[in-house]
């Protein structure tokens, strides 16, 4: 696979680089810019060497099915890249970046034509065009023809087979034009591939999964019960775990359909999933007058729900931990949203700080690694992936994903 390092001959070339700019933000007010300071080290090569940067990225999602097309016009509204290109500048005040608000035709043929060599071009959202999430030939046809090189960066977004991510470097591919991966994909892939391809010091393994829903995480679930010597389970996932023991869950939320495949899973792990054994639980969610929150052991009291793993768990989860010489770790145990609720990740992160320097440790993405940034772990991690869902799906697929292949 050819890397951005490789690219020497780029001066007054026309780089196309897909990076994953989808940054959490609202009414054009970036909450964390860290996927835009992720993709810096590849910008910077290619600017460096005179390179025309054009950067393509989607941010948020249009949902193209919605029939009214004012709702439309609001999502785009609310997803415009503009507030990304100030922020790009402020992080590169040396380079000229220059905003495109168009995703094709005339208006961005012409912003490409006037770009001169170490400037940097960035396009409105891709996700603009309807035909980008299709993979349609003739969008991808029309971004390809302005590029004589592509860079693949966003590993947050290859797992999405979209015109942009997979569309545009699979044309420049056939006309032998350089396809290679940016310093970012390296690192991600690097790390990840270490997560799938498990070796004898590597053991024990652990894996920790949180979150919602077991049904957002059957195929990861499967792919470590291979890989894996223990998997902990909290956040709301575990209840349907416990309710597949006959637990009481209160009114936790529980995928009733899942409970199936969660006894499946016990049984084929035959010990080595590890649940819950006390809860952080409440009568109301929302901080309101007369809000109870309390600890409880085993089953869940009607009239109240779990919000985080209880201290005994913690304890237990801490011990499995710190035998670990590898460790992946998607979805928190709480809704540490809420500060109330924050204990346990905290705790899974205490836990990991300890293993520092003493194993492989990588959080994959999406809220458990904003929790590790919110709380301060960041630098105790191995790796923090900027992909979410990106990385649970290189668990999945042992190490494939589409994105990435079409480089290969
Ligand atoms: C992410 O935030 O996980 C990536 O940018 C992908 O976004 P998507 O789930 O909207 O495709």
């Amino acid at each position: 696979m050819l890397t951005v390092k490789d690219l020497r001959d780029v001066y007054g070339k026309r780089v196309y680089v897909r990076v994953d700019f989808n940054v959490p933000q609202k009414n054009g007010v970036i909450r964390d810019n860290n996927r835009i300071k992720a993709a810096l080290p590849t910008i910077e090569d290619l600017v460096g060497k005179g390179a025309k940067v054009i950067l393509m990225s989607h941010l948020g999602k249009i949902k193209w099915k919605e029939p009214d097309l004012a709702k439309i016009e609001a999502m785009k509204k609310a997803n415009d890249m503009a507030p990304v290109a100030d922020e790009l500048q402020r992080l590169l005040p040396n380079v000229k970046v220059r905003f495109c608000p168009a995703t094709r035709g005339e208006v961005l043929a012409t912003a490409v034509a006037a770009l001169q060599p170490g400037e940097v071009l960035l396009a409105q959202n891709t996700r603009y065009e309807k035909g980008e999430e299709k993979n349609d030939p003739e969008l991808a046809k029309e971004w390809a023809s302005l590029a004589d090189a592509f860079v693949m960066d966003a590993f947050g977004s290859a797992h999405r087979a979209h015109a942009s991510t997979v569309g545009v470097p699979t044309i420049l591919k056939a006309e032998g034009k350089p396809v290679a991966e940016g310093y970012l994909m390296i690192k991600e892939v690097d790390n990840l591939t270490r997560c799938c391809d498990v070796k004898i010091k590597d053991r024990p393994y652990i894996a920790i999964l949180g979150g919602f829903k077991v049904s957002d995480k059957i195929k990861v679930i499967d792919a470590l019960l291979k890989k894996c010597d223990k998997i902990l389970i909290g956040g709301a996932m575990a209840y349907t775990f416990k309710k597949a023991l006959g637990m009481k869950t209160g009114n936790s939320p529980v995928e009733d359909e899942q409970i199936g495949y969660a006894k499946k899973c016990l049984e084929e792990a035959g010990g080595r999933i590890l649940l819950p054994i006390d809860s952080v639980v409440t009568n109301s969610f929302e901080p309101v007058e007369g809000r109870l929150i309390k600890t409880v052991e085993g089953d869940i009291p009607d009239g109240f729900q779990g919000v985080d793993i209880g201290p005994k768990t913690e304890a237990l989860y801490k011990e499995a931990i710190l035998q670990a010489h590898m460790l992946f770790w998607n979805g928190p145990m709480g809704v540490f949203e809420q500060s109330e609720f924050q204990s346990g990740t905290k705790a899974i992160c205490e836990a990991v700080r300890a293993l520092k320097g003493k194993a492989f440790t990588v959080c994959g993405g999406g809220d458990s690694a904003a929790a590790v940034k919110q709380f301060g772990y960041k630098a105790d991690f191995s790796h923090v992936s900027t992909g979410g869902g990106a990385s649970l799906e290189m668990i999945e697929n042992n190490g494939s994903l589409p994105g990435v292949d079409v480089l290969r």
